[in-house]
């Protein structure tokens, strides 16, 4: 009995979660990647510019997304994966996307 509602309020917030607040890129972008890849994606002294960039443009949403939840060893220094639902990758590749 106890599980099921536990089951019942995890639904229910997954459902909330869905309707009331999609997860907001941005504010996402901003506090778990513009550390190392700059504001809005702009690049830092390390880093080349994500927004506007040719793989941003020219990759699928899926394959940002596992970047994202995966992390990549492609550029000198590897990135680290990054804690997030892939709900969360998928609105931080969208903005990603709407960046020129
Ligand atoms: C600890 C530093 C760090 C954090 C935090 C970080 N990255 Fe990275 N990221 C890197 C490094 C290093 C690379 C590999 C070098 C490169 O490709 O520029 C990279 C590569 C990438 C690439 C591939 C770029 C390309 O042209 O192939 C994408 C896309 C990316 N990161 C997105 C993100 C997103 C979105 C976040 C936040 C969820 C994030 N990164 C958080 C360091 C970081």
């Amino acid at each position: 009995m106890r599980n099921l509602i536990f089951l019942t309020v995890l639904a229910l917030s997954f459902i909330g979660v869905g309707v009331i607040a999609a997860p907001d890129g941005k504010a996402l972008f901003d506090s778990k990647c513009a550390a190392c890849h700059g504001a809005e994606g702009g690049g830092t002294g390390m880093l080349a510019p994500l927004n506007g960039s040719d793989f941003i443009k020219n990759s699928p949403t899926d394959d940002i997304v596992k970047i994202i939840l995966e992390g990549t060893s492609k550029g000198a220094i590897p990135m680290p994966a990054t804690k997030v639902t892939e709900e969360e990758a998928k609105a931080i590749a969208d903005y990603l996307k709407g960046l020129k």
